[in-house]
């Protein structure tokens, strides 16, 4: 039975590294597996508002990891943490390490960061384009100007996001043709279309209907298979459905709890877990 993050089973005054090793085991013997990234006392402020507290947890490599706990408890600012995206905002910094492929990500270079973690968010948001240049902005970025090889680069991402179907007749259709649910999956597909290791989702069904989410989950799910999912969501169910573990943190950013979703759903450690996933506050 998982009860706590890892960190608490391990001898604090032990080197970084027999640190990391624990934690490496730790995973494996929870979630019979690889970690894809480790995140070691994360604290992070705007300005001066601490609003993540030594934030330490394994993500798994395989499956979906949801990441959930009442509004405002800081899921988003740990999603947007993973590839920096926070660095928009004035005053926002981490401080902590978070191990990706061998470095501390805090201090890599967020330009190719971000093309290894890709990001989904709340709100559809297509650029003013067709939908084939959508997919096709990332590889263009990196350069790639071979027709064809964008061609079915497109068609394999659209594929991948389940929306290749709908769309392969109206390429070049506004992406703002789409509806909602359409433009959600677009943008999944151009997060796809520079093949990240990791695809961060960020509450992707808050502003679709129950069909338009179902397709998303699905579409999650089968992400899965072939690279990393870790989606933000307050939705019990649907984390009930989607993610194979989940970290719950608690109003003041602290990591309450974190394990396979199955074992933390039915039998939580943590009292104040057990309130939240009843429903008794968030
Ligand atoms: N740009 C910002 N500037 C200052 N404070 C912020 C900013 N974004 C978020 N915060 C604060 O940081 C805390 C965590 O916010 P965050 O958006 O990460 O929470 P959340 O769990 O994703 O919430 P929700 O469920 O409502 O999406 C909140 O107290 C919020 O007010
Ligand atoms: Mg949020």
């Amino acid at each position: 039975m998982v009860k706590r993050p890892e960190h608490r089973e391990i001898d604090a005054t032990a080197g970084r590294d027999a640190q990391v090793d624990a934690t490496r085991a730790w995973v494996k013997r929870t979630f019979y597996g690889e970690t894809i990234i480790e995140i070691w006392d994360l604290d992070f402020f705007y300005g001066r508002n601490r609003v993540l507290h030594d934030v330490s947890l394994g993500i798994p490599k395989d499956g979906v990891t949801a990441i959930m706990g009442p509004s405002g408890c800081g899921k988003s600012t740990l999603l947007r943490t993973l590839n920096r995206m926070y660095e928009v905002v004035p005053g926002a910094r981490a401080t902590g390490e978070v191990i990706f492929e061998g470095e501390n990500l805090l201090k890599s270079d967020p330009v190719i960061l971000r093309h290894k973690i890709g990001m989904v968010f709340q709100r559809p948001n297509p650029f003013p384009k067709s939908i084939f240049d959508n997919v096709a902005y990332g590889p263009r970025i990196h350069g790639l100007r071979n027709r064809r090889k964008l061609a079915d680069l497109v068609e394999d991402a659209l594929h991948r996001a389940a929306l290749w179907d709908e769309v392969k007749d109206r390429l070049k259709d506004s992406a703002f043709s789409l509806s909602g649910g359409q433009q959600q999956r677009l943008c999944i597909a151009r997060a796809l279309a520079v093949r990240p290791r990791i695809l961060l989702m960020d509450e992707p069904c808050s502003a679709l209907d129950p069909k338009a989410s179902d397709r998303i989950e699905h579409t999650a799910r089968e992400l899965a298979e072939e690279l990393t999912v870790i989606i933000v969501t307050h939705n019990l169910q649907q984390a009930g459905r989607v993610s194979d573990n989940v970290a719950v943190l608690l109003a003041d950013g602290e990591l309450a709890e974190f394990g396979p979703t199955r074992s933390i759903f039915e039998s939580p450690q943590d009292e104040r877990v057990a309130d939240y996933l009843c429903g008794r506050f968030g």
